[in-house]
């Protein structure tokens, strides 16, 4: 029986506009996302079927992680019988190491990597555009992980689009130190909170301006991009967030922003950048046991 092992890269968020509430009650958004080298491991065993049936399994290195069918692989196995008619079956075992409540779309990664493993042990039966439109149904953040490669994703995530190679080389390979304090955010809650302040939104034309200033600025560094205009509703309730950002960013004159919805933040670093000096001060702020991690945008 053949094994795959899909990496399933955590994503940072290096810009995010989110720009209005649709008719669907989802929302409109404008965002620069980016794999990093950090993530999980989906291994995925093939099994034979039953009864034409197709028949998965699922299990976790990490307790807290459910392996019910709420479990984005789990969902993602059921689409993908769903969409092909495909009658063989899968055991799934992930190694959890993208912390959940973050906004650094481990769950969403995963599902891909279930994806992208049970179309190669189906042989291909879905095109990269079918894939990509069984992945929008899934999740917002899901269809990003296809490009492998800093995208500017619109629509409510679907629609991504690879940067130019000299606008993606301002990213590759930047070092990044990601955060996270023992807390998670709920996706819902955060839009819930955009919702109720109106303010917050950044219209389409003021987000397409800004994005396209920094894209048309030969080597405009990646510093310059960020920001993200969910942060100040989410940081009204977690004020630990922005004032650790605050201190981070006057202490270390360092960027740093929150990913997606967060909790997890992250901070770009330059080549002589005194980690252990920003990891102290972080587990200071948040306690021993935050979520710290260095890695580098893929
Ligand atoms: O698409 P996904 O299931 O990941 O979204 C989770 C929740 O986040 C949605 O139910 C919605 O409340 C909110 N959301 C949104 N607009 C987006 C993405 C997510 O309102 N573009």
């Amino acid at each position: 029986m053949s094994t795959l092992s899909i990496f399933a890269p955590a994503k940072v968020n290096l810009f995010l506009a989110i720009t209005g509430r649709r008719a669907d009650g989802y929302h409109d958004l404008v965002s620069v996302v980016a794999p990093v080298e950090f993530g999980d491991t989906l291994r995925v065993e093939a099994q034979v079927g039953g009864g034409g049936v197709a028949r998965f399994e699922l299990e976790c290195d990490d307790a807290a992680v459910p392996v019910d069918e709420t479990n984005l692989v789990w969902k993602a196995a059921r689409a993908f019988v769903e969409a092909t008619g495909w009658t063989g079956g899968a055991k799934f075992f992930l190694e959890k190491r993208i912390p959940m409540g973050a906004g650094l779309g481990g769950g969403s990664s995963d599902a891909v990597a279930a994806l992208k493993a049970l179309n190669e042990l189906a042989g291909g039966l879905l095109s990269l555009e079918r894939l990509a439109e069984v992945a929008a149904a899934l999740g917002s953040d899901c269809p990003l992980f296809l490009a492998c490669a800093p995208v500017v994703m619109r629509g409510r995530g679907e629609r991504v689009e690879r940067l130019a190679t000299e606008v993606a080389a301002r990213l590759h390979g930047r070092r990044v130190l990601l955060f996270k304090p023992d807390f998670g955010i709920s996706t819902p809650w955060a839009f819930g909170r955009m919702v109720a302040t109106p303010t917050s939104y950044l219209s389409a034309t003021q987000a397409e301006t800004r994005l396209a200033a920094w894209m048309n600025t030969p080597g405009a560094r990646a510093e310059e991009l960020l920001s993200n205009n969910m942060a100040d509703v989410v940081g009204a309730k977690f004020i630990a967030l922005p004032t650790l950002l605050a201190l981070l960013r006057a202490r270390f004159g360092v960027a740093a922003q929150m990913s997606g919805s967060g909790s997890a933040c992250f901070a770009l670093l330059a080549d002589d950048a005194p980690v252990a000096a920003m990891t102290a001060a972080i587990q200071e702020a948040w306690g021993e046991t935050a979520f710290v991690m260095e890695t580098r945008i893929a």
